[in-house]
């Protein structure tokens, strides 16, 4: 890492809160009028990496999006409103919540629709990782959501060793196969 190793000072959910709220128009939809998934992925991308930004305060990317859930549809010319927070900041990395809503603005009724959790690591602009700083949960949600957040690591990391291991499995069968063949 090509940061500086002093780590910068200890931030508050609050501080890395972040909302953004969209109308949902005729391109943003299927042929069944209702919010097309990839769409509200590109929303829910946005809104997590305004919150890793005002954590980080450097560049962020995505590297990746481990759990969505699309609970309900959204359909056309709904209010969409997205909120966000860091849950756990790690040494260069980040667990951003989404959270999503939408509003029909007829009846004013406003639902749960989607939910997700997202990891961005900060970087400077060559694309060297960066160190963020901690993060400090006050209330007991964000307690709560800071420890969910290392367990949901630990997941993906073993899932991560998992996968590279049946890849490195595969291989090894190709070669062999290619060997008796050739
Ligand atoms: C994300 C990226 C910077 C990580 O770089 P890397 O050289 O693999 O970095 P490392 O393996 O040293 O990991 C660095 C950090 O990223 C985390 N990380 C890397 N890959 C990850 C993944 N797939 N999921 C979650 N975290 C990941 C590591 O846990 C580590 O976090 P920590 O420092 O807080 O412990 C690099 O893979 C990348 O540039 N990916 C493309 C990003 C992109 O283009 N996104 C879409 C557009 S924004």
């Amino acid at each position: 890492m090509n940061s500086t190793e002093t780590r910068p000072p200890v931030r508050t959910v609050t501080s890395t809160q972040s909302e953004m709220t969209e109308i949902i128009l005729p391109n943003d939809t299927n042929i069944l009028g209702n919010l097309l998934g990839g769409r509200l992925m590109h929303f829910i991308d946005l809104t997590g990496a305004m919150a890793a930004y005002r954590h980080a305060r450097t560049h962020v990317v995505t590297a990746a999006m481990d759990h969505i859930d699309f609970i309900r549809p959204v359909h056309l010319g709904d209010l969409v409103t997205l909120k966000s927070s860091v849950n756990r900041a790690f040494t260069t990395s980040m667990e951003v919540g989404v959270k999503v809503w939408a509003e029909n603005t007829r009846t004013g009724s406003v639902v749960h629709v989607a939910s997700a959790y997202l990891v961005f690591v900060a970087v400077d602009e060559m694309g060297r990782l960066q160190k963020v700083p901690q993060l400090q949960p006050e209330t007991p949600d964000e307690i709560r959501r800071y420890a969910d957040a290392l367990r949901r690591r630990e997941h993906r990391e073993a899932e991560s060793a998992r996968r590279k291991e049946a890849r490195l499995a595969v291989s090894a069968l190709e070669e062999a196969a290619a060997n008796k063949h050739g």
